[in-house]
């Protein structure tokens, strides 16, 4: 399948969160979406089949640092190489920025997500207990040195 990977556009931002509603157990409210649209320090990538998001990644950067907060491929397309794929063009965004070190937080039990930041070179640096809620649940603080990446 070829899809096309590119900076998202404010005509993206509905199917963006109609994505999230579907696949988050907390999904971000419109109102996240649009800030991040329109903040200085933030990027949105996504993965597009034409007209259609089939995926999406939101990085804030303040470098050298950044914060990933949010990956997703919707739920029909998961399991293709997507997640990779927005993955390695976010990472080389950030170092285009001169983003050095890379941060996220992902669920315990979020196993897709932690075989993909695990393939990818992100270290566990510790843990957030109860950080998540419905169901609250612990998160893994990750961190990854982007310039030895890709
Ligand atoms: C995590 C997510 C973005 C991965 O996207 P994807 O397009 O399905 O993943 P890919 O097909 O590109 O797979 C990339 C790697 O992820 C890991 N992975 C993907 N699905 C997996 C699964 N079901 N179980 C374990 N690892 C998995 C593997 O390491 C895989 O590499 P491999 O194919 O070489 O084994 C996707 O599953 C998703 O949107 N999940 C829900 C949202 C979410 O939890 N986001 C992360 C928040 S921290």
């Amino acid at each position: 399948m070829a899809l096309e990977y590119r900076f998202a556009t404010e005509a993206d931002l509905e199917q963006i969160f109609e994505i999230e509603q579907s696949v988050m157990p907390c999904p971000w409210s419109m109102k996240s979406f649009q800030e991040a649209f329109s903040s200085d320090y933030s990027i949105i990538l996504v993965a597009a089949d034409d007209y259609r998001i089939c995926g999406f990644s939101v990085l804030y950067i303040t470098a050298p640092e950044a914060e990933l907060p949010d990956i997703v491929v919707s739920k029909e397309y998961q399991g293709q190489g997507i997640g990779r794929a927005l993955l390695e063009y976010t990472i080389s965004e950030a170092k285009a920025k001169k983003v050095e070190t890379i941060f996220l937080e992902v669920r315990v039990s979020n196993a897709p997500a932690r075989g993909l930041y695990d393939s990818f070179g992100f270290e566990e640096i510790g843990t957030r207990k109860y950080f998540y809620s419905n169901p609250v649940e612990d998160a893994i603080c990750m961190r990854l040195d982007a310039i030895e990446t890709l």
